[in-house]
């Protein structure tokens, strides 16, 4: 049975088999109406959504199939303090695939230990997002025509933006990708992410201009302050306006230079920059549909078969996490930890370096 819970779970042939999906499904949906017809989609959303959750939900519907589930865990019995291992077992008997988003990072690495249909990672924490990855690899195809030599800038919250990590997971399997990390000194991305980009040897920047940046990339990715996630009050008012992108700097963009952002937006950029046709997050949101119609049709596929993406770690057993925000901190879990060849460890359930 296969799962999405990182985006490297996927081989590279894997996602283009999915875009290539995706694209047919735009081109000829009539095909795809019944695929899933008598097939359920349960969505347990344990944190608020619009696109993630409708969108799973609009695609399941467009494939023939059903959709159950709940966007609210105080409306279900999360509330009477079920686990996320007891909830996926129960749900186990109730669908055919389940898409979590949950508040803790790696909680969808739980649940896919005790489901028995495949789980999907609808966002996990300040963890990961690969469905918004797909998306994001979609609208960059129909628009750049593929992913290799690209300048990558990424800007605003690189430390909470789970986007962001698994985007930068997703670009850093292509060749010739140039990363530009642009975020104020207390956002910058996760350690492990950036011990994963240097393994592999690409060349990155990290930087708090984006005017200084910004007519070297492709791709501009913008993301959101992510109040939720800060413990400190103070410390989000202070950084909350960092980056504003505008008409003025779009000026200093290149005229085929794209504009990503996984939505929702806060004040990051101003509604003008809408009408740049190089804007292009809507799209984002519908292609994120057609991707997510390739995933639920495929994983139901290949729950009985395909090859796993080969990892260079070995699984090992005990020790603590440090991130709070781990799932391991709040629920029964074996601890397991990923041994890389360098010789560092970080946690099996959200890469926390140990
Ligand atoms: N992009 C995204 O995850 O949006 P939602 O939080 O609305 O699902």
């Amino acid at each position: 049975m296969r799962n999405l819970l990182d985006i490297t779970d996927l081989t590279p042939q894997e996602i283009n088999s999915l875009l290539s999906i995706a694209m047919d499904i735009i081109k000829s949906p009539e095909k795809y109406n019944t695929v899933c017809k008598g097939k359920k989609l349960a969505t347990l959303f344990y944190e608020p959504s619009t696109r993630t959750r409708l969108s799973f939900s609009a695609a399941m519907m467009e494939l023939g199939g059903n959709v159950l589930g709940f966007s609210d865990a105080n409306a279900s019995s999360v509330s009477k303090g079920e686990t996320v291992a007891d909830t996926v077992r129960v749900i186990s008997c109730l669908a055919d695939i389940i898409a979590m988003r949950h508040n803790k990072d790696g909680a969808p690495w739980v649940a896919s230990q005790f489901a028995s249909v495949p789980v999907i990672n609808a966002g996990d924490g300040s963890h990961c997002h690969p469905t918004q990855t797909l998306a994001d690899l979609l609208t960059v195809k129909r628009r750049k025509g593929g992913f290799d030599n690209l300048t990558v800038g990424f800007c605003g919250d690189l430390k909470y933006g789970r986007t962001v990590h698994s985007f930068t997971r997703a670009l850093g399997r292509y060749k010739g990708i140039k990363f530009v990390f642009i975020s104020p000194e207390e956002l910058k991305i996760p350690n492990y992410l950036r011990q994963d980009i240097e393994n592999k040897g690409f060349s990155y920047l990290e930087t708090d201009s984006l005017d200084k940046h910004i007519a070297s990339l492709d791709i501009l990715y913008m993301t959101r302050i992510q109040k939720e996630r800060f413990d400190d009050e103070e410390q989000y008012n202070r950084l909350k306006d960092s980056f504003i992108l505008d008409v003025k700097k779009m000026n200093n963009g290149k005229s085929d230079m794209i504009v990503l952002h996984p939505l929702p937006r806060v004040n990051e950029i101003v509604q003008e920059v809408d009408f740049d046709p190089r804007a292009c997050y809507f799209e984002q949101v519908l292609n994120g549909k057609y991707i997510r119609m390739a995933l639920i049709y495929s994983l139901l596929q290949w729950r009985d078969g395909s090859n796993l993406q080969p990892v260079d770690y070995e699984v090992v057993e005990g020790g603590t996490c440090n991130n709070s925000k781990c799932i391991s901190s709040t629920e029964q879990v074996k601890p397991l930890f990923k041994l890389m060849p360098s010789g560092k460890k970080s946690c099996f359930y959200c890469d926390e370096l140990v």
